[in-house]
């Protein structure tokens, strides 16, 4: 039989791909986009090798010395692309009202037409990936399945480490299963005959992060760089899948999730939100400190969860990646040994230093080597020493500079991590960075409650990322850039899932808020964080077992001095009242903030959010 072909392109798919839709899709998108060939991608390490090597010979990657840092590679990304670009992200839900004030929207219509132009001809002179991956374990009633289409071979190997991704999710999708069309290009066709001159081809210019939640679609031009180009994670994983979420009763987000086992065998497992560059990697990897013999934190997701209701009364959580995609710079032995031995090998490290005997190196580097390296390539590619970085302030790795690497390779990975099942989750974490004012930690004496603590997070900016430092900026869930359609509405989901889950009998997970980030007076935090928040997760455990009596406060339920293992740290009863004390000045400022914050949602805004505003407010008046 002659292959299909298509002015010259062959379209043939392997003989396992007999899902229809995807194989009318891959024909589509291939006129469209009209690349000079088509990869299908098996998921094979023969492949991955493959791709490495490719991106070797074009200079996307450095191989790194096998001797320092087996199997892995360096990139260097365009200057102009080196985080996700949250004012290029848009929710093209038909109605401008359902993406919520906290959405770019633009009409699906006129976003499809500004997008067509752009899409026709953008891989020319280049390969199309066909990349199928599973978002949870291969199977997974919780998981589903995406296909990305994408000309970045940078993009098809990252997939295979942060993904399930291969020939496997042929078997599970059938011959007509369901999954999400993610459409990716670099947006940087090359003319017949001509080659990159770049080694991180990209857009400068033009940059669409596109979500039609509606029809399930994702469509991204013109950079290359994680969020914006790894579709599965923020697109896929919280976009799209937090309105599926909500239309099927079940929850996306932005979520760790650990599991800790006591010295007497028995486990528990925690979702925890904070926003982003706020150490969830450094939670989800926690060695418990001097003092908690025989405790064990176990790693399941360090950024992503997918949580469904269960006929037994419990709620079950997936980490639905299966790889970590972190922020590099400040991560050493002493934040997080764990991560720093899952980054030994076969890891795909983008923007970090290179040393000059080819391993790479980052900020936060120095305090595990005991001095900073003499001399660097830094991630620009120019020449990087302590003198250069003092006289002009340069950094050696941009600070979002990252590392891709499996799960597997984590030490502290829970042996539950890739059960199709999910983990029932006793607990609820939101957390901000805030100097002041919140507490270390409460338990809300809700369920309401605590979708208000979450609704209401937030953390001050700092200047390099969102101008004026210290504003409180505020992050619902940790879900402002991820949420697919209106914040406030995905308040009322998490509502109704109480209403749901108790009427089904379910037991709700208690609901907890933390700050790690309160500073004291000379401008220094107080809690030393880490692997010190140990001793606040076991308060949350024992007030799950009716251990822990606390004492109210006017924002929860708050640990007494003498309910915290303090085994192992010096940390006073009035260090201890700096970063729980509540300050009605500035509660009173506090309770200001979440007025506004609640009037910019106030499209569909659910009414108890603005009654247990006035409950706290009551409260405060009587302290
Ligand atoms: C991330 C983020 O990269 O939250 O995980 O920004
Ligand atoms: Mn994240």
């Amino acid at each position: 039989m002659n292959a299909p072909t298509m002015q010259g392109l062959n379209l043939s798919a392997p003989a396992y791909v007999k899902n229809a839709r995807l194989l009318a899709w891959v024909a589509d998108m291939a006129a469209l986009c009209k690349p000079d060939s088509i990869v299908w991608c098996d998921g094979s390490q023969e492949e991955y090798d493959r791709l490495c090597a490719q991106l070797v010979e074009a200079g996307t990657f450095k191989k790194l010395n096998p001797a320092k840092r087996p199997g892995s590679f360096l990139a260097w990304s365009d200057p102009s692309d080196v985080a996700r670009v949250e004012d290029r992200t848009y929710i093209c839900s038909a109605k401008k009202e359902d993406a919520g004030p906290t959405n770019n929207w633009m009409d699906p219509a006129q976003m499809r037409a500004t997008l067509q132009p752009l899409f026709d001809g953008c891989m020319k002179g280049r390969t199309m990936y066909v990349v199928p991956f599973s978002m949870g374990p291969l199977g997974s009633h919780i998981a589903h399945i995406g296909v990305e289409l994408t000309d970045s071979a940078y993009v098809a190997v990252n997939q295979r480490l942060m993904t399930r991704m291969g020939k496997a999710v042929y078997d599970v999708l059938g011959v007509d299963g369901e999954f999400v069309p993610c459409m990716h290009t670099v947006g940087a066709p090359l003319a017949e005959g001509e080659k990159d001159q770049t080694s991180w081809p990209c857009n400068p210019k033009t940059k669409y992060i596109v979500h039609y939640p509606e029809t399930r679609e994702i469509w991204s031009y013109g950079s290359g760089y994680g969020g914006n180009a790894l579709l599965g994670k923020k697109c896929l994983a919280l976009r799209i899948a937090s309105t599926m979420g909500r239309d099927q009763g079940w929850l996306a987000e932005h979520m760790l999730i650990l599991g800790v086992t006591n010295p007497q065998g028995k486990k528990y497992h925690v979702a925890a939100a904070f926003p982003s560059a706020c150490g969830k990697t450094n939670f989800s990897m926690l060695v418990p400190p001097a003092g908690f013999d025989g405790w064990k934190v176990t790693t399941i997701g360090d950024d992503i969860a997918w949580i469904k209701p269960h006929a037994d009364g419990k709620m079950y959580a997936i980490n639905p990646e299966a790889g970590y995609f972190g922020v590099a710079p400040g991560t050493n032995t002493l934040t997080n040994p764990n991560c720093m031995a899952s980054l030994d090998k076969d890891v795909i490290f983008t923007n970090v230093a290179l040393t000059d005997d080819g391993d790479v190196w980052w900020e936060g580097m120095e305090k595990d080597q005991g001095k900073l390296p003499a001399h660097l390539i830094d991630w620009q590619g120019k020449d990087w020493t302590p003198e250069i970085a003092k006289q002009t302030g340069a950094k050696a790795a941009h600070p979002n500079a990252r590392f891709t690497v499996a799960a597997t390779n984590n030490p502290a990975l829970d042996p539950q991590w890739d059960d199709a099942n999910g983990v029932a989750i006793d607990a609820f974490i939101f957390g901000g960075r805030r100097s002041t004012t919140v507490p270390l930690v409460t338990e809300a004496r809700t369920w309401m409650e605590g979708v208000y603590m979450a609704a209401t997070m937030g953390s001050e900016t700092t200047a390099a990322a969102f101008g004026a430092q210290g504003v409180v900026r505020r992050d619902p869930f940790a879900m402002l850039p991820f949420c697919g359609y209106n914040m406030s509405d995905y308040f009322q989901h998490w509502l109704d899932m109480e209403h749901k889950l108790e009427e089904s009998g379910h037991t709700l997970p208690k609901i907890f808020c933390v700050n790690w980030f309160r500073k004291g007076e000379d401008g220094k935090f107080v809690w030393p964080g880490y692997g010190d928040n140990m001793r606040v997760l076991k308060w949350m455990l024992d007030r799950i077992e009716g251990q822990a009596a606390g004492q109210e406060t006017m924002f929860g339920v708050a640990p007494q001095y003498g309910e915290i293992n303090w085994t192992g740290l010096d940390f006073s009863a009035e260090q201890f009242a700096t970063v729980t004390s509540i300050d009605k000045a500035a509660w009173t400022e506090e309770l200001k903030l979440h007025a506004d914050h609640f009037e910019q949602l106030a499209y569909h805004l659910p009414k108890e959010l603005l009654d247990t505003k006035a409950a706290l407010e009551q409260r405060l008046a009587a302290l």
